[in-house]
């Protein structure tokens, strides 16, 4: 089944497919229980996984690793995540998970943030701090739980094998996850013992009449039996399985499961130990698990079968693999649901076609010029911005035929409030309207919401959260609108996040740098490769000034309503024409264009 999976994933490289083994080997062997779990996966699922799980658990051991101090420990792990980094930058790697990592991060097209809080987060654990109370412990792990699902739920969803379907959804599983945890933390009682920690809460301890001194002695009294039963009464709290709704996803439903069975088996296991758990780990045999996984198996290789899953394309095209689709096809695969191919031109116009390797992948637009447009037909300002509507749904269908990945577009800045309140009521009664407008959300787009609530009307609120959620694991192009957005407030929300983090003692201020920085931005929004603004000023407004800080800037003169795709591919054209350098010396005699990246 690997073996299809990897041709399905096109890892026909022998060094890549070695990496990707190396990955899975890795998981094999340091969580057997769990990659039985997540072989109710399809292959494919579980290969590009792999490296996701694997770098996780690589930090995992980094952090753990006793022969350390503690802070050797966070420098390895720290050290770790920089490597990968930069190899993610590089696109490859000497070492064979961030090798396998730097080449799913690019397949997939990764958000980096994701996949480096979930490292972080693991990481944390170089610091062994012994939670005080149950819900001290809860909080702890839900810190690093969350990260986890996230960063696999971007794996998965690019697959069109979504994890979590809704915020509510990410809360059971991630609560089920603390199951999950506390199982693991008593099967492994004896070795952190071992090691020198108690990872129960105190409060847990004393509830019982424990002392630590007892456990790390390997003393067993009435009382550790106590701690033993009331611990794993509240795993089984938190393992009850629950039902999957309609609104759970595939995925969730099998490793949910999975997981829940195996772990159920192993507290079983765990409340049988009496004195042993105190020495030896708790395990499951392979058989047991095997037989425990069978009827969850057969359900999947139903599931699979019958899900979108099946009807997705196999591999997550990559954007190269995107635009020649588009450009066969005249319409970009929809992955899942029924989705409405862009509208054609009304003049038949087409994508130019341009070197693949030279396009953006991030186009940000200030849609400029609406309210002189409507002065030059003596109209009122309003009509401006509704015709303008227009022609941003018609570039929208021109950056999916053309398989841009990013497109931003700035619609209402936080200055704009200076404008008279019958103004901002005609702008924002426009981006109302794009909310609502059904048709362009039935494309193929992930709608996104940069920018802050602070007075901007309830019901506009909720109608961009709402559009958010529901295209979250849509995967053509990030649509992202930004309403009420200041790209210095921004950055000042950076900077408050940070030193509240300084403050916990969660960062070091003397290792704030770049990334950190970009890190702690409110919004998940990528580097810009062109910044165009139309209507003839030349001046960029507070949008997006971190990200845009080496972007190529177009101005043209036309005024936004009079923009169609045609003006967005003309300007990517030109895009394709510039050089870009990041501090470098002129490349002479070159094709122009190729960035760095
Ligand atoms: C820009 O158009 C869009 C918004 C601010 C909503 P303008 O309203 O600034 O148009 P001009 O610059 O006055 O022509
Ligand atoms: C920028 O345009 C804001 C939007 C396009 C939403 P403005 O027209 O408000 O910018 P200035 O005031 O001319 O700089
Ligand atoms: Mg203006």
């Amino acid at each position: 089944m690997i073996h299809t999976a990897y041709s399905g994933a096109s890892l026909h490289d022998a060094r890549l497919r070695e990496a990707y083994k190396v990955c899975l080997r890795l998981l094999r062997r340091r969580y057997p229980s769990e990659s039985d779990c997540l072989a109710v996966l399809p292959a494919k699922v579980l290969l590009s996984l792999s490296p996701v799980l694997a770098s996780g658990s690589v930090i995992d051991d980094l952090s753990d690793n006793g022969a350390a101090s503690a802070d050797e420990r966070a420098g390895q792990a720290s050290a770790w995540i920089r490597m990968l980094e930069e190899d993610i930058e590089r696109g490859d790697s000497t070492d064979p998970v961030r090798r396998a990592m730097a080449h799913l991060t690019r397949t997939l097209d990764l958000p980096a943030d994701s996949v480096r809080l979930m490292h972080e987060r693991i990481a944390r654990d170089a610091v062994k701090a012994t939670p005080q109370t149950w819900q001290e412990w809860a909080e702890y792990q839900r810190a690093a739980l969350g990260p986890i699902l996230i960063a696999v739920d971007c794996v998965t969803s690019r697959l069109g094998a979504p994890l979590i379907m809704s915020a509510g959804h990410e809360a059971a599983l991630v609560d089920a996850m603390l199951g999950f945890q506390l199982t693991d933390d008593l099967t492994d009682f004896a070795e952190d013992l071992e090691r020198g920690y108690v990872k129960l809460p105190a409060e847990a301890l004393d509830g019982c009449g424990v002392s630590a001194e007892d456990l790390l002695a390997r003393r067993w009294t009435p009382a550790t039996a106590r701690l033993v039963r009331a611990a794993t009464e509240r795993a089984r709290a938190w393992l009850q399985p629950q039902e999957p709704t309609v609104h759970w996803s595939i995925t969730s439903a099998l490793l949910t499961r999975a997981f829940t069975n195996v772990y159920l088996a192993a507290l079983h296991k765990v409340e049988r130990a009496g004195p042993a758990l105190l020495s030896q780990k708790v395990t499951l045999s392979s058989a047991a698990r095997q037989r425990i996984l069978l009827p969850t198996r057969a359900a999947a290789a139903v599931a699979w079968k019958l899900s979108p899953y099946a009807r997705h394309t196999p591999t997550a095209p990559t954007p190269h693999e995107q635009r020649a689709a588009a450009d066969l096809s005249g319409r970009l695969p929809a992955p899942r649901g029924r989705m409405l191919p862009p509208a054609p031109h009304p003049s038949g116009a087409r994508p130019p076609v341009l070197n693949p390797a030279a396009l953006p992948r991030h186009v940000a637009v200030i849609m400029d010029g609406n309210g002189r447009w409507a002065a030059d037909r003596a109209l009122p300002r309003a009509e401006g911005y509704r015709a303008g509507a227009n022609a941003l749904r018609d570039v929208v269908d021109g950056a999916l035929e053309i398989g841009l990945p990013c497109l931003t577009v700035y619609a209402f800045s936080t200055e704009n409030w200076n404008r008279s309140s019958t103004e901002v009521e005609a702008i924002l009664d426009v981006v109302r309207d794009n909310i609502a407008d059904q048709e362009l959300f039935d494309r193929d787009l992930r709608f996104c919401w940069a920018g802050v609530p602070d007075g901007l009307p309830k019901d506009l609120v909720d109608g961009l959260r709402e559009r958010e959620r529901t295209t979250q694991h849509r995967t053509s192009l990030t649509f992202t609108m930004c309403v009420n957005y200041g790209g210095r407030s921004e950055l000042a929300q950076a900077a408050r996040s940070l030193a509240r983090a300084a403050m916990a003692g969660e960062i070091n201020p003397a290792h704030i740098d770049q990334r950190a920085l970009a890190r702690h931005l409110p919004h998940p929004v990528p580097d810009v490769d062109l910044l165009w603004r139309t209507g003839g000023e030349q001046r960029t407004s507070n949008f997006l000034p971190w990200q845009s800080s080496y972007a190529e800037l177009l101005f043209t003169p036309t005024y936004w309503p009079d923009i169609d795709r045609r003006d967005l591919w003309q300007s990517i054209t030109t895009y394709t024409q510039r050089q870009r350098r990041y501090g470098t010396a002129p490349i002479e005699n070159t094709a122009p264009m190729s960035s760095s990246k």
